[in-house]
Parts: C-alpha cells; structure tokens; sequence
C-alpha cells in the first residue's frame, strides 16, 4: 500500500521543568544532559535515524539553549579545528541537523500538550509526523521511532508507543483500551489520559512516541479542555479512532522517565553503563557507594 511517510516530527519543548528546580530555572529541562548530550538531542538523533527530515519545536519563553545547540557555533568550531580535535568536531557536529530542516514555534501559552501540538500545526499541514516528547529516553537496538515506523509501514493510521505498568500508575499516563493484542501490536478502541487504576480501561500506557494523522488537529481546533483543565492529544487522538487503524506498538527497548529525579538518575546510570569506556568506573564507583 502507498503510504504517506512519516516526514516530519515535533518536539513540544515548552513545559517549565518545575520538577528540576532551581536547576532549571535558567535552563530548559530538555538542555539537561545524560552523561554528556542534551536529553533533546537523544530526541532529535532517534528522529532522524528514523528518517525524519523536519523537526519542529514548539517552545516557550527562556528556551534559547534549546536553538543555539541546533545551530553551528563558528567560534567552537574554529577553536577545535585549530587545536586538530577532529574527533570532537565530528561529535558536535555529525548529528545536526541540515540547515532549512528545523522550525520553531511558541506555544504562548501552557494549555497542554494537545495544544503544543496543536501549534504546530502550520507546519505540519497535510501530512502524517511524530511526536516525540524528550523527557521520555528510549535505549534500544533499533531507536524507538524507526520501530514505530516499520510499523506504520504495515497497518498505516496512527501508531503510539506502549508499555504495560502497574496499574496504580495508570493515573500518570494516556492508557488504550484494546480490541486486538498480539502481544506486541494492540488496536485500539479507545483512550483515556490518566484514568483512576480503578477505571482504566487496560494498564497499556502510552509513553511520548507518537505517529498521527493530520486529522488530528481537526479536535484540537476546538480548544476543549480535558484532564487537568488542559487540552489533552489523548483526547484528540480518542476523536480519530474512527477515521483509520490506531495501533499501540510495545517497543523493544528500555523507557526511562527523565521527567523526575528518580527516573532521571536511572538513565544516567543505564548510559554510562552502556557506553563500554564508562562502564568499568561506573560500576566500581556504584560497588563503593554501598
Ligand atoms: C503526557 C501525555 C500522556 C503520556 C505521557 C508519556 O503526559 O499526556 O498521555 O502517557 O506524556 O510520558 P505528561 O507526562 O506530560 O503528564
């Protein structure tokens, strides 16, 4: 089947990070480094190994970090190749994006993420994107959204990346409820953003990777208000079900939530210890802390 494919991706990088203060108060939390990249470049990396060609972020006031690391610093690059740290260069560099592949667009306002979304949707215009919210860390052989890409290959519609979680946390995540499950692909029914563990539907969570359909933005057109008193994309994503197919794809790999200390601290261990020129240290300091 001919397929749009999956060409552009958003970054709603406009939440305050008012879990990480005072550390960032002057810095955007997507700015906060795992081991020595930025959490939002690990975003934008797994996007373009994807295939995506534009990244559109939508931002907020203070976020200027945010656009100076998408962009060539001339006095750093000449500084390196002066001092013949290529290999370096080749590190800050060999990951940007292109010039003309990125966007930016405020979101004014903290209406939610169905309206981050939402802000962007100019630049999306007629056509399937991702969204990939750079709190959630995805480790995997093949990056999380190539995964969901392969996947929308085959069915089509609007893909979300899933994992199953004690159902006392269903109250923190957008939950499916389902109709189908193989056990790695679930079709969806239905979806409620962060239902009591008494009501939801399943313990299938969403977690922040997602493919959609322009049609999306047709619900988030009407502003309504949902969980919270923000303009949930759960609620809009709930309004296409019936539009097309609507897949949740548990991903292979390992989820870090780096939207709170706990979670934040994990992945940074996890990191180090995946990189093999760390490991042996890393392992040595976590043996003596005992
Ligand atoms: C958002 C979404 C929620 C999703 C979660 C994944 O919630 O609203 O549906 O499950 O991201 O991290 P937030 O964490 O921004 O409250």
């Amino acid at each position: 089947m001919n397929r749009k494919p999956v060409r552009k991706a958003i970054f709603p990088v406009g939440g305050m990070g008012t879990r990480f203060l005072p550390a960032t108060k002057a810095m955007p939390k997507e700015m906060l480094p795992i081991i020595d990249r930025p959490l939002i470049q690990y975003a934008v990396e797994e996007a373009a190994a994807a295939g995506i060609e534009e990244f559109i972020f939508v931002t907020g006031r203070g976020k200027h970090a945010i656009e100076d690391h998408f962009d060539e610093s001339v006095e750093l690059n000449h500084l390196l190749s002066e001092q013949g740290k290529d290999d370096v260069l080749a590190d800050i560099r060999g990951w940007m994006p292109k010039p003309g592949q990125v966007s930016y667009t405020r979101q004014m306002a903290p209406l939610g993420l169905g309206h981050a979304v939402w802000c962007a949707r100019h630049l999306i215009g007629d056509e399937p994107f991702a969204v990939l919210l750079a709190d959630d860390l995805v480790m995997s052989k093949t990056p999380c959204l190539k995964q969901m890409v392969d996947v929308y290959g085959e069915t089509g519609g609007s893909v979300v990346a899933v994992m199953d979680v004690p159902r006392e946390h269903t109250d923190r995540y957008g939950i499916l409820d389902v109709n189908h499950d193989d056990g790695r692909l679930a079709s969806v029914k239905g979806l409620v953003e962060k239902p009591a563990p008494a009501d939801a539907p399943s313990t299938l969570s969403i977690i922040g990777r997602y493919i959609l359909q322009p049609n999306v933005f047709r619900w988030l057109d009407r502003q309504e208000k949902g969980e919270g008193g923000e303009i949930q994309l759960t609620d809009a994503m709930a309004s296409t079900l019936e539009d097309g197919p609507f897949h949740g794809m548990r991903f292979e790999g390992r989820r870090f939530d780096c939207g709170n200390k706990i979670g934040f601290v994990e992945a940074t261990l996890a990191f180090a210890l995946s990189r093999p020129e760390m490991a042996p240290a890393v392992r040595e300091i976590i043996a003596n802390l005992r």
